[in-house]
């Protein structure tokens, strides 16, 4: 392989597509999975390098083997699989289904993906498996399935690097766990908040820079430290209620 190629799996979202831009202004050619291809047909084609499209259907693993292996063919292997996919939902009252999408998305077919890429890797002797995963795998929390599927995620990818050291084979596995940028967003926290662009940018840096495990944007490193170090009573901010509104949930019959 002479020039750079990367399957991008979860290519829709907004973050993916700011990747997939960068990394197609570098002239890295690109094939992309995405549930639905052909809202990506415009975008592919404003891209400057060879792109191909594939549809992604998470849920079924046979059918994502499938589809890695038939991209892993058509750009002639790949020097990078990059996952990008993902399902969170919150809801008080805790309905099984919901829980049950994320787990099928989030683990079942996360697993799946990151399976298939390494077993490809191992074949073609090297290569860079890298996900885009959270800061919320780092504890327990209120999206519960979520926050466990991404501790899930984190555990998977270390596995992967043991294996590829006993292996001794040059496979970089790299877990880039992005902070809670949605909240963020929520509560218009410029601090907390960066431009897509720049989390692309820092993305691709540490990919190219084969870090194992990197915090972007870099700030929620200490975050994440916090967040390990935190006593489970100031963790929950469930906790930090005013006495006021403690009353008023307790009207309502709520904890
Ligand atoms: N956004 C944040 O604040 C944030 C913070 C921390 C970590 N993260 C992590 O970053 C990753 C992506 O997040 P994001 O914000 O880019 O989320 P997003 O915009 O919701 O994108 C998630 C991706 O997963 C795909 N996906 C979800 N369900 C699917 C299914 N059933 N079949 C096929 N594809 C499916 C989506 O495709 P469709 O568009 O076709 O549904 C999309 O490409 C996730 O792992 C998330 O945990 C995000």
């Amino acid at each position: 392989m002479t020039q750079a190629t990367a399957i991008i799996v979860g290519a829709s979202s907004l973050l993916s597509r700011e990747i997939i831009k960068q990394l197609s202004e570098q002239g890295v050619e690109l094939a992309l999975l995405a549930q639905d291809p052909d809202s990506l047909e415009e975008f592919a084609k404003s891209l400057p390098s060879p792109v191909q499209i594939f549809p992604l259907n998470i849920s079924e693993p046979s059918s994502i083997i499938s589809t890695i292996e038939n991209a892993w063919q058509a750009v002639g292997g790949a020097h990078l699989v990059l996952v990008n996919t993902g399902l969170n939902s919150y809801s008080a009252d805790l309905p099984w289904l919901p829980e049950q999408d994320i787990i099928t998305v989030n683990v079942q077919g996360f697993a799946a993906i990151c399976n298939t890429s390494f077993r490809l890797f191992k074949t073609q002797g090297y290569g860079q498996l890298a996900a885009i995963n959270s800061i919320a795998g780092l504890r327990g929390g209120p999206s519960v399935a979520y926050h466990a599927s991404k501790a899930f995620a984190t555990n998977y990818l270390e596995g992967l690097s043991m294996h590829a050291q006993r292996l001794k084979l040059p496979i970089t596995i790299t877990d880039l766990q992005l902070g809670l940028l949605d909240k963020a967003a929520m509560q218009q926290n410029r601090l907390w908040l960066s431009p897509p662009n720049e989390v692309a940018s820092q993305i691709i840096k540490a990919m190219k820079a084969g870090k194992r495990k990197v915090y972007v944007t870099k700030r929620w490193r200490l975050v994440a430290w916090l967040t390990k170090l935190l006593p489970e009573f100031v963790y929950n901010t469930r906790h930090w209620r005013t006495k006021a509104e403690r009353k008023a949930a307790k009207a309502q019959g709520k904890k």
